[in-house]
């Protein structure tokens, strides 16, 4: 199985373009310790030939002009994306849909039900998508069952509920519904091999735990390096854990999550915020990663599996 990463920044990006924050003015000046990060996106193949695209970046033209992988083959029209997955409704996951409207035919989307109805309702990109390519939705299960999605059908998918939260314009933003995040563990038959990805996680709950110790890699939540990140930079009120990611430092924090899985588990932390000290190669935060053998996704980056 193969994953490209083809943003791996969080909502807003990196820089992001309002934000005059450390990072965002150093990786502005050209600094060679900051590296620009496009938004939340991965890509997933089992030939490395036919994609699924896990959630739509509003950056996504960008991503697909750096990816081969995505490019049309033959023919006048073509795209190496066969079908759509999404973990969420947020903005930065799915506005990407409204630049991929000039395909010929509806495109497959896999999405849970709160995930669709926030879609159809506060957010309704899949309603206005029937006056260009249309949208053929598929029940992405909650539950655990498994699903196939257009371009890697050889592929197990399962989607498990986190603990996260439904965007700011969702009727459950504050009252959460399971489905409204999902992690996915993609195994591959072939080789046996399994990666778990949940970009948005606020709490590690003893299934999600099980499902990345079963793995062979896992990619998760970098958003943030302080719980109070936002808050000691005067850019927000909201604590990481309220708007549904946990952070990585402190008691229970994502580095000492990581830490209880088994030694030989691939950690990749990915949809990093602006404002995280790990996007300086050359921070003390960064090192103490390198020392807990964590690695920070970048855009480009390639898994095998
Ligand atoms: C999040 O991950 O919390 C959201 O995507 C934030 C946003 O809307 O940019
Ligand atoms: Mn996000
Ligand atoms: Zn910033």
């Amino acid at each position: 199985m193969y994953i490209r990463v083809l943003g791996s920044a969080a909502g807003g990006g990196f820089p992001q373009w309002n934000c005059n924050c450390p990072n965002c003015r150093q990786v502005r000046a050209g600094s060679p310790h900051h590296q620009r990060r496009t938004q939340s996106s991965i890509a997933v193949s089992a030939d490395g030939t036919r994609w699924t695209l896990v959630n739509a970046s509003p950056d996504i033209l960008q991503q697909f002009q750096l990816f081969p992988g995505t490019w049309p083959k033959e023919g006048l029209r073509g795209c190496g994306i066969e079908s759509i997955v999404l973990v969420d409704a947020q903005i930065d996951h799915t506005t990407g849909l409204y630049m991929l409207r000039e395909k010929g035919s509806p495109w497959p989307v896999w999405c849970t039900d709160p995930v669709f109805e926030d879609l159809t309702r506060g957010n309704p990109i899949l309603h206005l998508l029937e006056h260009y390519c249309g949208v053929a939705r598929r029940d992405l299960p909650g539950n655990g069952a498994s699903f196939h999605p257009e371009g890697s059908e050889s592929l197990d998918w399962r989607a498990l509920p986190l603990l996260s939260a439904a965007p700011p314009y969702s009727p459950h933003r504050n009252n959460p519904v399971s489905g409204d995040n999902v992690g996915l563990l993609i195994r591959d038959p072939a080789s046996g091999k399994r990666v778990f990805y949940a970009p948005g996680l606020a709490e590690v709950d003893d299934a999600v735990f099980d499902a990345m110790a079963g793995s062979d890699c896992v990619m998760v939540d970098g958003t943030f390096w302080t719980d109070d990140e936002m808050i000691a930079l005067g850019l927000s009120t909201k604590r990481a854990r309220d708007i549904g990611h946990l952070a990585q430092s402190g008691p229970g924090g994502m580095i000492e999550q990581l830490g209880r899985l088994p030694r030989h588990v691939r950690r990749v932390l990915i949809h990093i915020n602006n404002t995280n000290p790990i996007l300086d190669d050359s921070s003390a935060q960064r090192a103490i990663l390198a020392a807990a053998g964590i690695e920070v996704a970048f855009d480009g980056m390639e898994i095998a599996l």
